[in-house]
């Protein structure tokens, strides 16, 4: 089914000029960027989005990290979206990322792995609605 998916790239890869390759990426794949900006994170907005990990022991560095620069937010569209997206990121840790993802090449540590990717068509939901309002939604067409 055609889904939508939610995307971060994160401050380290925006920091080195990947923004390109990585959107090359999602393109690529098969994605549709349909409503893309960048922000630079406030400490609340950080910590709303993360709030799920609120209670795990990286959560101070997370928010600290996503908050140190700016990023870019996305949503991608496609066929199978929330599967095929995290297929290209490969795993949360780049250590662990098959050769060719994203943060296997763009990636270096599970801190700062370069991009972030909702893991259910529901997570997906929600995420988008934080970042987007419905009119900064664009529908592709063709
Ligand atoms: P992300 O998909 O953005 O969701 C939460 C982030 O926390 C994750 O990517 C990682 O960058 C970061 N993180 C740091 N340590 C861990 C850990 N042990 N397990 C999962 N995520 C972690």
């Amino acid at each position: 089914a055609i889904e939508r998916t939610f995307s971060i790239i994160k401050p380290d890869a925006v920091a080195k000029n990947h923004i390109g390759a990585i959107y090359n990426r999602f393109e690529t794949a098969g994605l549709k960027i349909v409503a893309a900006k960048m922000l630079h994170l406030t400490k609340e907005q950080a910590e709303g989005f993360y709030a799920e990990h609120s209670e795990r022991g990286f959560f101070g560095a997370l928010v600290e990290f996503m908050t140190s620069g700016p990023i870019m937010v996305q949503v991608l569209e496609g066929e199978n979206a929330v599967l095929a997206h995290r297929d290209i990121l490969g795993a949360t840790n780049p250590a662990d990322a098959a050769p060719g993802t994203i943060r296997a090449d763009f990636a270096e540590s599970i801190d700062e792995n370069a991009a972030h990717g909702s893991d259910a068509v529901e997570s997906a939901a929600r995420e988008i609605a934080y970042f987007f309002s419905a009119d900064e939604l664009c529908p592709r067409t063709r």
